[in-house]
């Protein structure tokens, strides 16, 4: 059972921490390496305070508080959403046995390696926008940007939490390793390559919270089915969360497409470069550089390790009692994307080893209806344009299509083709000149820069032009 969190301890949490010396004094002793952390990679604009959401209990009446808060004093606790003692494993070859209190001797390496991947991306997204405060387009803006930095902060400390509690001396050294490696750094980047990517305007971070952190939703859903039961718990608690980072992502590309469609009718013309605003092609640019990238976070279309993590009940599948099938998989097949014969193809393979495609097939239908969305705000202001996903084997560094070149249509390119011509699909210096350009920074109650429309909502309420955000 859950008990109701213990706020005075050092750390917020619900998982009895004060009843394990040893454990709380890990936790304590890792904490000013983290607030050291925050203070050299964390946002890099000095505010007095914000008005943040703290997570505060996991039950259904209310999980979170709002106040404004100094961010070094943010509360970054451990919450594990409540317990089932009956929870059964849901999958692999493990299914209908209990859920595992411990980590099994067997899948320790494994378990330990998967939660340290997870971890890592966590502080990453902090690194990546730690610049962006100086050119918020509006305190609402500034405010989400630093909620979920706070909250990818409580993300780390939600897996460092698990490697110290389950991992003993390896689990320590790991939870090290995650303040020690940096996104973009020459000698210990960060694990995965989105996130060493560099978010340097507010239309990356729309798009790196619309796509990337999509991802990363669809992680925490395959962890969240693991036999594990405090790292599926783990999960569940995070994904609350990260509803709100899916929230600022779409809105916010929302906004950019709103504003420049009513722009383009205003003047009448596609050419709003001078106007203002971001054209519509270099919206689909951003667009297509962030999906592609993030698109390769899945890894490759086919996995040994997978499968047999699945097998073993460490990582399931997206929504996975909700599949019609045995949950077993060991007869079925899956078609694949390949290369065959140099041509984009698919190939059928054992439905264990293709699990990375099927939940990238998942994430990809995702994205599919920001767009959708997207398109109808263009279609309502009378305009003919559409945004679209490029082809999955569009700029792509990971699998099968990583050899090989493709325009956003699908056509493959010679590598003469695809050097003279990426320009077109992707941002080039230009492009990426001309949006740093627009961000101005617009930190005063109640006001919008003028590339983006403002927001339809505010937070927990209060209006648009609330002091969300008082600067030092
Ligand atoms: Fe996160
Ligand atoms: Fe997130």
């Amino acid at each position: 059972m859950t008990t109701a969190p213990d706020y005075t301890d050092k750390i917020p949490n619900n998982v009895n921490l004060r009843e394990d010396r040893r454990l709380q004094r890990a936790l304590e002793s890792w904490q000013p390496d983290f607030l050291s952390w925050w203070d050299s990679m964390g946002p890099a604009l000095p505010t007095r305070d914000v008005y943040l959401r703290t997570a505060v209990n996991v039950g259904r009446e209310g999980w979170a508080h709002f106040a404004h808060v100094p961010m070094r004093d943010y509360r970054w606790g451990i919450f594990l959403a409540e317990r089932d003692p009956g929870r059964q494993i849901g999958f692999g070859e493990h299914k209908g046995e209990p859920a595992w209190q411990k980590v099994p001797g067997e899948y320790r390496a494994d378990l330990r390696r998967l939660i340290v991947i997870q971890g890592d991306t966590e502080p990453a997204s902090v690194e990546q926008q730690r610049n962006l405060g100086a050119t918020a387009p509006s305190l609402y803006d500034l405010r989400n940007l630093f909620q979920v930095n706070v909250e990818e902060g409580r993300h780390l400390w939600a897996m460092v939490y698990l490697l110290h509690a389950h991992f003993g001396r390896e689990g320590r050294e790991e939870a090290a390793e995650l303040l020690r490696r940096n996104s973009g750094s020459q000698d210990s980047p960060r694990i995965l390559g989105a996130f060493n990517e560099e978010t340097p305007d507010w239309l990356s971070f729309y798009m790196f919270t619309y796509f990337t952190d999509r991802d990363g939703k669809y992680q925490l859903g395959t962890l969240k089915e693991s036999a594990f039961d405090p790292l599926s718990r783990t999960c569940e608690f995070m994904l609350k969360e990260e509803a709100h980072h899916m929230m600022v992502g779409t809105t916010g590309v929302d906004r950019v497409v709103e504003r420049t469609a009513q722009v383009m009718v205003e003047n009448d013309t596609d050419d709003v470069a001078g106007l203002g605003v971001v054209p519509l092609p270099v919206i689909q640019k951003y667009l297509n550089f962030h999906y592609s990238v993030s698109l390769d976070l899945f890894g490759g279309e086919t996995s040994t390790n997978v499968a047999n993590y699945y097998t073993a009940g460490l990582k399931g599948r997206w929504l996975e009692d909700r599949r019609a099938d045995d949950h077993r998989l060991t007869d079925d097949s899956i078609m694949v994307d390949a290369l065959i014969d140099g041509q984009i193809d698919q190939t059928e393979v054992a439905a264990l080893t293709g699990l990375n495609t099927d939940l990238r097939r998942e994430y990809i239908s995702d994205c599919q209806s920001g767009v959708n969305r997207w398109n109808k705000i263009l279609a309502s202001a009378g305009l003919p344009q559409r945004l679209k996903l490029p082809h999955v084997a569009f700029n792509r560094k990971v699998g099968a299509f990583a050899g090989i070149e493709v325009s956003p249509d699908g056509e493959q390119l010679t590598p003469q083709d695809w050097e003279q011509r990426n320009g077109q699909w992707l941002p080039t210096d230009v492009d990426k000149t001309y949006v740093r350009s627009l961000m101005q920074p617009v930190h005063e109650r109640g006001k919008i820069a003028a590339w983006i429309a403002p927001p339809r909502n505010g937070i927990n309420g209060k209006p648009f032009d609330y002091d969300y955000v008082h600067l030092g």
